[in-house]
């Protein structure tokens, strides 16, 4: 059996790990170890199965004795510790959430119902690293893989609607007691009927921009507002996650030189966990509509196209209807105004499943299989 050590499985992501490889039996194929920066030496985490007390996430001689190491921990971590175990001569495989490592030559961006020819392909060429990608790239691609299979892409442009679980867990807290301070200072309002609405709107407007609302994480009121910018300034006016769209999005494909643009505003909403995504694709000819549902539907187990129809958008499109699940639904697909090679498609995803955590665990039964 692999040995395979587990780094950062504590946090957001890492925890949506461990749950999900507790469900899908996986431990059972591994022989677990769980590192751990703080508390060298405490008790493993109860996975259903005997694992030895915690490691030091930072010692390399113990990351180096193991087979596979699959890490959560974030980019930082990364940074200080894969190096130097590579230096070290280890020759084990890294599977990683963080995105320091995607785009490098040595690393395959793992999303195997999308690109598993790709996987095989990079394991058959001794390639070690395997790394998961942006969220709101594999589940844009977790949705519209049909198309780009068939080569039918020439251009999309993606204007997301991204989850506060995105920007981490205290992100997610924050939400939560801002949608809280705007309710607690119109409840009085809201209590009797016969308030006016602008009364109501003004309280709240008020005190989204107080100074004292909780925008520590955030910088700015997410609750009864968005920010649409996400990420670094790449300093060309576009921000490092929609930079992510194009450039993973061909990574993930394999693409090489054969690029397709891929571009829009990335912006942050009041969602818990799931990104949405609005799409325009222009497509390389004007297929029929139904022979684009049929290639979307056909491409992997979990992405469902939804009828183009209110009732079903609304109880099957939404992030409340998603969150928690690894259903990935497309839907508001029809032809544009703009002719019949012109594509609308909305599809939300739980960023913490397909987004973060499932790619890993997958790559990790791909390896012990
Ligand atoms: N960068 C993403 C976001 C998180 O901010 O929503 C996961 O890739």
């Amino acid at each position: 059996m692999k040995r395979v050590g587990f780094i950062g499985w504590r946090g957001m992501v890492g925890s949506v790990l461990m749950q999900r490889m507790r469900e899908e039996n996986d431990f059972a194929l591994v022989e677990p170890t769980f590192f751990s920066t703080s508390q060298k030496g405490g008790k493993a985490p109860d996975i259903g199965q005997e694992a030895p007390p915690l490691k030091d996430a930072n010692d390399i001689g113990e990351l180096k004795s193991m087979d596979i190491l699959i890490s959560c921990q974030g980019g930082d971590y990364t940074g200080a510790i894969f190096p130097r175990l590579r230096e070290a001569g280890w020759q084990g495989y890294w599977i990683d959430a963080a995105s320091t490592l995607r785009m490098k030559d040595d690393a395959v961006i793992i999303l195997d119902p999308v690109n598993m020819p790709v996987i095989e392909q990079a394991l058959h060429d001794g390639i070690k690293n395997y790394i998961g990608g942006n969220c709101t790239v594999s589940l844009m691609l977790m949705a519209m893989n049909g198309l780009f299979k068939e080569e039918l892409v020439e251009w999309m442009s993606a204007m997301t609607y991204q989850a506060a679980s995105g920007a981490g867990a205290q992100n997610m807290r924050e939400l939560l007691l801002q949608m809280g301070e705007a309710h607690r200072v119109a409840k009085n309002l809201l209590d009797d009927p016969a308030a006016g609405i602008l009364d109501i709107d003004r309280e709240v407007a008020g005190t989204l921009r107080d100074e004292n609302f909780p925008t520590e994480n955030f910088g700015v009121p997410l609750a009864g507002s968005l920010i649409p910018w996400i990420d670094r300034d790449l300093g060309n006016g576009q921000t490092r996650e929609e930079w992510k769209g194009q450039s993973e999005t061909n990574k993930i494909l394999g693409r090489g030189e054969r690029t397709v643009p891929v571009d829009g505003i990335c912006v942050r909403v009041g969602a818990m966990r799931c990104h949405s995504q609005a799409l325009t694709v222009k497509l390389k000819k004007d297929v029929p509509l139904d022979e684009v549902e049929d290639v979307l539907a056909a491409s992997n187990s979990w992405v469902r196209v939804v009828p183009n129809e209110r009732e079903h958008t609304l109880k099957e499109l939404t992030p409340a209807a998603v969150t928690g699940k690894l259903t990935i639904p497309v839907g508001r697909l029809r032809k544009l105004a703009m002719g019949g090679e012109y594509l609308s498609a909305f599809t939300v995803g739980d960023q913490l499943l397909w987004g973060a955590a499932e790619p890993l665990r997958r790559m990790l039964r791909i390896l012990v299989a």
